[in-house]
């Protein structure tokens, strides 16, 4: 099988598990304190690991193994926006990225609440629910809607992002801060959001939304001078328009 067939195949079962993960979700949010969630994102890799025994797999929840000289390895986020969905406020998501020798090759975010299935396939442009999507045009930063999001450690480091926080809520239109990382990045690629930055993720967090906004048209960096991004530290998400400005913006929060 060609590797574009291939491909497809795999953004095809991404797409089956993350929708049925999702529907699962939809489910039981209102009723999440009386059921068990933790049995549901295992589900999922269980499924993957049926289907897909000879691919590495990273899971936040665990169950993910990794396989020495694997072409494919996935990066799982069963569920994104966790403290959302425990307190039953409506955003949360399923992230599940696919990367082919190390490369990302595919990423789907699925919100089963809006019901909302965006996908990418590397070179083949960003869709939500099969439509094609693009980054919005906004060059000046006053009229931009970012967002961002605080890390679990923001409690006890002065590393917290309350700085950068303040400096973009005075200097752009208005500032979100809604919990999952996944949709965030799904929402810069549709347009929604202008850009959005965010310290301290995990490569589960963003493995799929990031490819999503590469191929709508955004660009994907650090946080610090616009360098390439790597997976699982600081991210900043951009319309590409915005990207100077917002690294500017960052960069003099810290001084
Ligand atoms: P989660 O809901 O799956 O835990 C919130 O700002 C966003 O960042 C969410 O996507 C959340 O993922 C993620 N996040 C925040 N702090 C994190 C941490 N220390 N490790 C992993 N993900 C984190
Ligand atoms: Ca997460």
């Amino acid at each position: 099988m060609s590797a574009a067939s291939e491909l497809e195949r795999l953004l095809g079962l991404a797409t089956r598990l993350a929708r049925e993960a999702g529907a699962i979700q939809r489910a039981s949010y209102e009723a999440v304190r009386t059921i068990d969630s933790k049995s549901q994102p295992n589900d999922l890799v269980a499924a993957l690991a049926e289907e897909r025994p000879h691919d590495s797999v990273l899971a936040e929840e665990g169950g993910g193994t990794e396989k020495p000289g694997a072409t494919y390895r996935w990066v799982i986020d069963p569920l994104d926006g966790t403290t959302n969905y425990a307190h039953g406020y409506p955003r949360f998501a399923v992230s599940i990225g696919v990367e082919r020798e190390g490369a990302q090759a595919c990423g789907v975010v699925y919100d089963p609440l809006l019901d909302e299935l965006y996908h990418a396939v590397r070179s083949g442009g960003a869709f939500r629910n099969g439509r094609r999507i693009s980054v919005s045009r906004e060059a000046d930063l006053r009229r931009a809607l970012v967002s961002t999001g605080f890390a679990y450690d923001k409690a006890i480091t002065e590393d917290d992002n309350t700085r950068e926080f303040r400096a973009l809520l005075k200097n752009a239109r208005e500032v979100r801060r809604d919990g999952s990382a996944a949709l965030d990045l799904c929402y810069v690629a549709g347009g929604r959001f202008d850009a959005y930055w965010e310290f301290k993720l995990k490569p589960w967090d963003v493995a799929a939304g990031t490819l999503i906004v590469t191929e709508a048209g955004g660009r994907v960096t650090d946080t610090v001078g616009g360098g390439e991004f790597r997976s699982g530290a600081s991210v900043l998400a951009s319309n590409g328009a915005l990207h100077a400005a917002m690294l500017a913006g960052l960069a003099a929060a810290k001084t």
